[in-house]
């Protein structure tokens, strides 16, 4: 029986190391260690045995399985081995190659100077709003002390799609949504900036075009307001430097009103052909909200006051940067729009 059993194991172990692979090898786990392995018949076989016998023999068979398990395990942790470094040579990525570009998109310039504006004016403790493109008479014109026939509204050369509804000719309409949202309640601080349309067409005017308004109502709100607000506006989007001078103007929905400029940042105020030699440069309309304008839409003009201005982005966008053809801005091409890749400052 003992000889049996060196003999099991010579010829196992034998096999143990001619198997060339995982799967050989767990055959010859099954063929000595199975249920019906050769190993295992003989533990199965023990009760025959005498007593004496059954401690050594039962002894040595258990020697002779936990050395083969081992040279098993062992042998089986090489082809795991073998199998994972085939593998990792297999799916080696080379990290020499080169890339495929990632093409990446870039922010619009309009869109860079919105956000700056809304950083600006939130930082402020403003809220940003937005009112519709597609907008009434009233609201465009009318609440905004332009009534029908009002020689003003020649000022803007509309698209009117009916006798009420127009493509909005400025983001002031907005003004007189917030006042009629709110009623009353203050104080208001709004910027809405947003998309508008008239009927123009050359280098300085697109049909379309963009404006950001802005409108501060309050008890007590006075000139000093509106020009330290503007300071800030005008020095923080074009530089901090620049000199302000407020021209005294018309508008139907600010009395008094102003129309801003801002020296040079070209030529510094000595003239240029930005400038058309003057050394200033008009950059806002503004002024102090008409009373007829705040009672309309329901606030009280002896107990509120308040301040509104407006501006062109796309005039901003072009000083901003240096960009001479107001139309560049919508025609949406790509050799444009990747100038401002990485302007982010
Ligand atoms: N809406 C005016 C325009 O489009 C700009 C403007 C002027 C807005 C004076 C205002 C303001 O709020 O007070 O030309």
């Amino acid at each position: 029986m003992q000889e049996q059993i060196t003999n099991i194991r010579e010829e196992a172990v034998n096999n143990i190391n001619a198997a060339i692979n995982a799967k050989e090898l767990e055959e010859v786990r099954v063929k000595y260690l199975g249920k019906k392995g050769e190993l295992t018949a003989i533990l199965r076989g023990m009760g025959a045995l005498t007593p004496e016998e059954r401690p050594i023999i039962g002894s040595k068979v258990n020697e002779v399985r936990d050395e083969l398990e081992k040279m098993i395990k062992s042998r089986e942790d090489e082809f795991a081995k073998i199998e994972l470094d085939k593998k990792l040579n297999e799916e080696k990525i080379d990290i020499t190659l080169p890339s495929t570009k990632v093409k990446r998109g870039s922010k619009h310039p309009l869109n860079r100077i919105i956000e700056e504006v809304e950083d600006l004016f939130v930082s402020m403790g403003y809220d940003v709003v937005t009112g519709p493109e597609l907008e009434t008479d009233e609201y465009c014109f009318e609440r905004l002390n332009l009534p029908k026939g009002h020689p003003a509204r020649d000022m803007q050369d509309s698209f009117y799609i009916t006798s009420e509804y127009l493509l909005r000719t400025q983001t002031s309409a907005v003004q007189a949504r917030t006042m009629m949202d709110n009623k009353e309640k203050t104080p208001i601080r709004v910027i809405c900036p947003g998309k508008t349309y008239r009927r123009d067409d050359d280098a300085t005017h697109s049909h379309q075009f963009s404006q950001v308004e802005g409108l501060v109502i309050d008890k007590g709100i006075s000139l000093a307001d509106l020009k330290g607000t503007l300071e800030v506006f005008v020095r923080k989007m074009l530089g901090e430097n620049l000199e302000l001078r407020f021209r005294p103007s018309y508008f139907p929905f600010t009395e008094p009103s102003y129309e801003v400029d801002v020296s040079c940042f070209k030529c510094g105020g000595k003239g240029c052909n930005l400038c058309k030699q003057t050394g200033w440069i008009e950059v806002l309309g503004s002024g102090m909200v008409h009373p007829n304008v705040l009672k309309m839409n329901g606030y009280d003009p002896d107990e509120y006051t308040g301040f509104a201005f407006g501006t062109g982005l796309d005039r901003l966008a072009m000083f901003k940067y240096g960009i001479t053809d107001i139309r560049l801005l919508y025609q949406n091409d790509v050799r444009f729009l990747k100038q401002f890749d990485r302007l982010d400052r």
